[in-house]
């Protein structure tokens, strides 16, 4: 079953912004599922429109089968956001504002709940606090909190991790996966790829308001990235124009120790052959040679490079969820 259908959504702010133009996506029940996008992409703008802080211009959404605007107090129920910019009543202790926020979602506090999320998030210690004196991290994990109160099927995070350190990140995450496995479907943005790419079973990639592809990551990582073939030189190679030229189909990139060939996303041991040659033409033979999968990094990087959308018109990719 689809958890979240989103069809043609579309915003233009009042200052005329266009940050999203016909984005569709589906996010299957059960989904971890990664939105990602450059700084500007359009990704809490979305978010927001799920959260119902800002209004589309255009599109329909459903959540569930229920329509997200015609049925808003029952999809508020099942959903749970952390939006990227926090603001608390610093008056509050974290515990308050978990029984606060229960109420707002039309629930009685359930204090072993809100315990557990206190000491799940690591909070429990500045539960008796008030939230401006909670660091930005910590803040940052009250806002988890709050948008998991009245467990909701759907929780989006919109950039959870951002300024929480390395250790509290994994738990976080830890957290996140349990949820999942006990039935919660996950929408999560973040700027950590490398993450995303561990954590998540699909992948959507938005870029100035459009979306490029969506897909689950394994599907992406097989199709979409490409392998490498590293050369080592023992240094930087010469990658003046004329030589840089006569490797243009493999699209060289300079490493640390020499050269990186791009094979073909399709390729076969000749593609292989033919850079490696190429590069013996160019450079003689390597000391070391090596093939590298590109990670889901190389292919954000690629896909929302110039061109970027003309590469997956391309390579025939219907962009749909
Ligand atoms: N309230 C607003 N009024 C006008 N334009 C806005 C408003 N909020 C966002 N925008 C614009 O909409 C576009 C998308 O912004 P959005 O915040 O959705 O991006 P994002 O993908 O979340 O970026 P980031 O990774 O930096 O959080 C940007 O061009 C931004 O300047
Ligand atoms: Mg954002």
């Amino acid at each position: 079953m689809t958890a979240l259908a989103i069809h043609r959504l579309c915003k233009v702010y009042d200052n005329g912004n266009q940050a999203l133009s016909d984005v569709s996506l589906d996010i299957p029940e059960g989904s971890f599922y990664a939105l990602l996008g450059p700084n500007g992409a359009g990704k809490s703008t979305l978010i927001n429109i799920l959260a119902d802080t800002v209004r589309a211009s255009s599109g329909a959404i459903s959540l569930f089968g229920h329509d997200l605007l015609a049925e808003r107090s029952w999809c508020k129920r099942r959903i749970g956001v952390v939006p990227q910019e926090m603001a608390f009543d610093p008056f509050f202790t974290p515990r308050e504002v978990l029984a606060f926020t229960s109420g707002l979602f039309g629930c009685k506090p359930d204090y072993d709940w809100i315990d557990e999320l206190l000491a799940r998030l690591e909070l429990i210690d500045h539960a008796k606090k008030n939230t401006r004196q909670l660091s930005g991290g910590m803040r940052r994990r009250l806002l988890v909190a709050q948008a998991l109160v009245h467990r909701p099927k759907l929780v989006i995070l919109d950039e959870p991790t951002a300024g929480v350190d390395v250790e509290l990140r994994r738990r976080l995450w830890d957290f996140m996966r349990e949820l999942n496995a006990a039935g919660a479907t996950i929408l999560l943005t973040t700027h950590y790829l490398d993450e995303a790419e561990e954590l998540c079973d699909h992948v959507a990639i938005i870029d100035r308001g459009a979306l490029l592809t969506a897909r689950p990551m394994q599907e992406m990582m097989r199709e979409i990235a490409s392998s490498c073939l590293c050369l080592n030189y023992g240094g930087p190679v010469d990658l003046s124009t004329e030589i840089a030229d006569k490797l243009a189909t493999f699209e060289p990139r300079p490493s640390d120790e020499g050269v990186c060939l791009k094979l073909g996303r399709q390729q076969g041991g000749s593609t292989f052959h033919r850079a490696y040659q190429a590069a013996v033409a160019c450079f003689g033979e390597p000391l070391d040679a090596g093939i590298r999968r590109e990670d889901l990094e190389d292919v954000f990087l690629r896909l929302t490079g110039n061109g970027a959308a003309k590469r997956m018109d391309e390579g025939g990719d219907d962009a749909a969820g």
